[in-house]
C-alpha cells in the first residue's frame, strides 16, 4: 500500500531579527513580560518595502526542499500552501509559488486554517497521495505577519508573538508494507469561537470591503485575540486530540519519540508536556528564535528538529499537534520509513 513519506524539508525566514528590546521602543512593553509569558527573545519580520510575501518565503524554503529531496519543481504533482498572510487577498499564495518555481499548470491549493495549516495540509496531502491524485506533493507554510500587525500599544499582546518565516517538505507516495508515513490524522474546528482570533477586515460580507473614508488605524485591519481563553482552549483540546490521533493509529504515547507542537507559546507546550508526563526534551521548542509563525511554525520546527538529529531515523515517530485561530486544532502522528 502507498505511503506519504517526509522526502526532505526546508524552511527560510528573512534577513532582520527583531528583538524584544527593539519592540520595546515602538511598544509599551518589556523583555522580560514577553519572555516570561511567551518564551519568545526574537522573531525575523521582512524588509517593510512591498516587495516580499508570503509565497517569497515560502518560495526560498521550497527550494531547499527540493534540492535535498533531489526533485525539480517539475517533479511536483501537487502543491498545498497553508497561509493566514496570503501575499494578496486573491488569488492564493499557492498559484503564486507556481509561477515562481517556473510552473504554468501544476494544481495548487490554498489551505486557511491558520496555525493548524500544517496539520490540515499534511493530512490532505496524505489522502490526495492514497487516493491516487497525486504522488509528488510540496507542502509549505508561509507567513508574513510583520506587515499586518498593530505596531501601536493597543495591539502589544498580538505583537509580541508574531513572526515572519516559511517551512517547506517534500511528500512522496511510496509502495511499502512497512508501517511508515502519516499513521493518523484526527483534525477538529469550531467555528463558533472565530471571534476569539481574527482579523476583521478587508470583509467580503461588507458593501465595500476596505469601507469608505476607514482610517488604517481602525483597529478591524489587524488581529485581535483572546489570549487567555486561546491559552485554556489549547490546554484542553490539546491532550484530547493528541490521544484521539493515538488510538486511531493504535500506538501508545511511549511509542512517540518527539512532539513537535505548534510554537505559539512556550508555557502552552510546557503545560502540554507536563500534562501528557514526557520528558522535557520529548517536546521541541524553537520559538525563542522565531515567535508564532502560525502556519510556518510546524514545518520550520520539522526541519530544525531533523537537523538537530533530534528526529528523522527510520521507524522514529514524530506528533505534530497544534491549536489556533477558526478555531482549528489537531493531531498527526508520522513515522519515518
Ligand atoms: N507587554 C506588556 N504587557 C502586556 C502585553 C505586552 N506585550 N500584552 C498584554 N499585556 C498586559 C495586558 O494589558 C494585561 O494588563 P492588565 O492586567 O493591566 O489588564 C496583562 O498584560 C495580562 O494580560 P493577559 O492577556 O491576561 O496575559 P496572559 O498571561 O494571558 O498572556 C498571551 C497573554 C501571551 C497572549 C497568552 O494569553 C497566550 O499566549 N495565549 C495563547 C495565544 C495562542 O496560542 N494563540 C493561538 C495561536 S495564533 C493563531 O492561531 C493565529
Amino acid at each position: 500500500m502507498k505511503k506519504s513519506i517526509i522526502k526532505s524539508t526546508g524552511m527560510f525566514v528573512p534577513p532582520n531579527i527583531i528583538t524584544n528590546h527593539d519592540l520595546e521602543k515602538i511598544i509599551d512593553t518589556s523583555d522580560e513580560w514577553i519572555q516570561q509569558r511567551t518564551g519568545i527573545e526574537q522573531r525575523y519580520w521582512i524588509d517593510q518595502d512591498g516587495a516580499t510575501g508570503a509565497s517569497d518565503l515560502g518560495f526560498e524554503a521550497s527550494k531547499i526542499a527540493l534540492k535535498a529531496a533531489d526533485w525539480t519543481a517539475q517533479d511536483i504533482d501537487f502543491i498545498i500552501f497553508a497561509t493566514l498572510s496570503p501575499d494578496i487577498m486573491f488569488p492564493g499564495s499557492g498559484c503564486l509559488l507556481q509561477a515562481k518555481l517556473g510552473l504554468d499548470s501544476t494544481p495548487a491549493l490554498d489551505i486557511r486554517q491558520q496555525c493548524t495549516g500544517f496539520l490540515y495540509g499534511l493530512a490532505t496531502a496524505d489522502a490526495y497521495i492514497k487516493s491516487g491524485l497525486a504522488n509528488k506533493i510540496l507542502l509549505v507554510g508561509g507567513e508574513v505577519h510583520s506587515s499586518g500587525l498593530d505596531k501601536t500599544t493597543r495591539g502589544r499582546d498580538i505583537t509580541v508573538i508574531f513572526g515572519d518565516g516559511a517551512g517547506a517538505v517534500c511528500i512522496e507516495g511510496v509502495e511499502t508494507d512497512e508501517q511508515a508515513g502519516v499513521l493518523s490524522s484526527a483534525l477538529h474546528a469550531d467555528g463558533n469561537l472565530a471571534e476569539a482570533l481574527m482579523t476583521e477586515l478587508p470583509a467580503s460580507r461588507l458593501p465595500l470591503r476596505v469601507p469608505e473614508g476607514v482610517p488604517t488605524d481602525d483597529a478591524r485591519y489587524y488581529p485581535v485575540m483572546d489570549g487567555p481563553l486561546i491559552f485554556k482552549k489549547a490546554l484542553r483540546m490539546l491532550p484530547k486530540v493528541i490521544n484521539e490521533s493515538l488510538e486511531k493509529a493504535h500506538i501508545s504515547l511511549d511509542e512517540i519519540d518527539l512532539i513537535i507542537p505548534h510554537q505559539a507559546n512556550i508555557r502552552i507546550n510546557q503545560a502540554l508536556g507536563q500534562f501528557l508526563k514526557l520528558d522535557d526534551n520529548k517536546v521541541f521548542h524553537n520559538i525563542q528564535k522565531y515567535g508564532n509563525t502560525t502556519a510556518a511554525s510546524i514545518p520550520m520546527a520539522l526541519h530544525e528538529a531533523m537537523e538537530q538529529n533530534r528526529i528523522g531515523a527510520s521507524g522514529d515517530v514524530v506528533l505534530f499537534t497544534g491549536l489556533g485561530a477558526g478555531l482549528t486544532w489537531g493531531s498527526v502522528i508520522y513515522k519515518f520509513l
